[in-house]
């Protein structure tokens, strides 16, 4: 081969190579890692970026160098000449896209080998899906609920997962792992936080109406910073009386869909609270028996203008000192002195 050819292919080839780097460079395509999984899933995805590059530039200069120095003439109609039997070309054409394709898919074996190695001593948090949210337990912290994911920094945490109705996804962009929630099976996840922050927990399976509300938050707190929340909320629902009603309808997040004024929430998913009286009359039920049904049940009677099938029934599980101090936060003040 000529040398002139040699320097033509290797500039076209630098050439294409810098604008894909450009493009793969340039734009902020992947969202800040924040756990030790998401670092080796991203070092995979740029390693894989890599092979591309490189495959994209040697493509691109032969085409380029083709087109230039072998384009038929105007006049010219025929075919070229026939060519096949190069032993040599073939056997490089497969070696290197074989060797290249080994090694993402070694590379893929050992982070998903590692991703899912959860240690010694993971934290373990059950996670419960139902249409249409989450809900975080913690039982060596006192079986600490939430309907928030908090997390300590540098932790490795194993998610236990279960659905009560239909398959959910769980998914933190941030952490970069998806784990379908089956119902019938557990299915786990390892997450080991490295970056304090708070980033979103999405529902990536479609699983009814209320699918797009299915969100939730992942927050990554110092070590020190979680043992006092866990502490505090383990108490906080063991005090009983208004406190411990409080601190379930903050952890169970009830007032996203709901307005409360006693809570300070204004959520307009749900039927408003404040109200409860009345539509616990409309269901011809007393106001305690109404709210318990509500939450264990929430089909059994929807006041009107709401539909089904959006009020979660999972809170029904809610240990029992936890459902019965929600109930009673719930019961309005001016009934719970009529009624003795
Ligand atoms: Cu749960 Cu979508």
């Amino acid at each position: 081969m000529r040398r002139g050819a040699v320097v033509q292919l290797v500039l076209f080839g630098l050439v294409a190579a810098a604008f894909a780097t450009a493009v793969a460079l340039g734009f902020h395509w992947l969202p800040d890692p924040a756990s030790k999984q998401a670092d080796r899933i991203f070092f995979l995805y740029w390693l894989a970026t890599a092979i591309s590059i490189l495959v994209f530039s040697v493509v691109t200069a032969v085409l380029v160098y083709s087109i230039i120095h072998f384009r038929a003439a105007p006049d010219d109609h025929g075919d070229g000449p026939p060519i096949h039997g190069n032993t040599r070309l073939e056997i490089v054409w497969t070696l290197v896209p074989t060797l290249l394709v080994i090694v993402i898919g070694v590379a893929s074996a050992i982070v998903l080998s590692r991703n899912s190695d959860a240690g010694t001593n993971p934290l373990i948090v059950n996670v419960t899906a139902e249409q249409f949210a989450w809900q975080f337990a913690y039982p060596h912290q006192g079986n600490v609920t939430a309907a928030e994911l908090r997390l300590p920094l540098n932790r490795t945490v194993k998610l236990v997962m279960k659905s009560r109705d239909v398959i959910h996804s769980f998914w933190v962009p941030e952490f970069a792992q998806k784990q379908d929630v089956v119902p019938g099976i557990t299915t786990t996840l390892v997450i080991t936080p490295d970056r304090l922050g708070t980033f979103p927990v999405i529902c990536t399976e479609l699983c009814g109406l209320g699918h797009a509300l299915m969100r939730s938050e992942a927050i990554v707190m110092q070590p020190a910073a979680f043992d006092a929340w866990a502490k505090k909320s383990s108490s906080a629902v063991a005090g009983g009386g208004p406190a411990a009603g409080k601190a379930v309808f903050q952890a169970q997040g009830c007032g996203a869909c709901h307005t409360f004024k006693a809570a300070g929430a204004t959520g307009k998913v749900g039927p408003d609270l404040d109200n409860i009286y009345k539509d616990a009359q409309l269901a011809g039920l007393s106001v305690p028996d109404f709210i318990r049904q509500s939450i264990v049940d929430p089909n059994a009677y929807v006041p009107p203008g709401f539909p089904k099938n959006v009020m979660p029934g999972n809170f029904g599980s809610l240990p029992k000192d936890q459902l019965d101090a929600l109930i009673n936060y719930l019961v309005p003040t001016s009934t719970k002195t009529v009624s003795p």
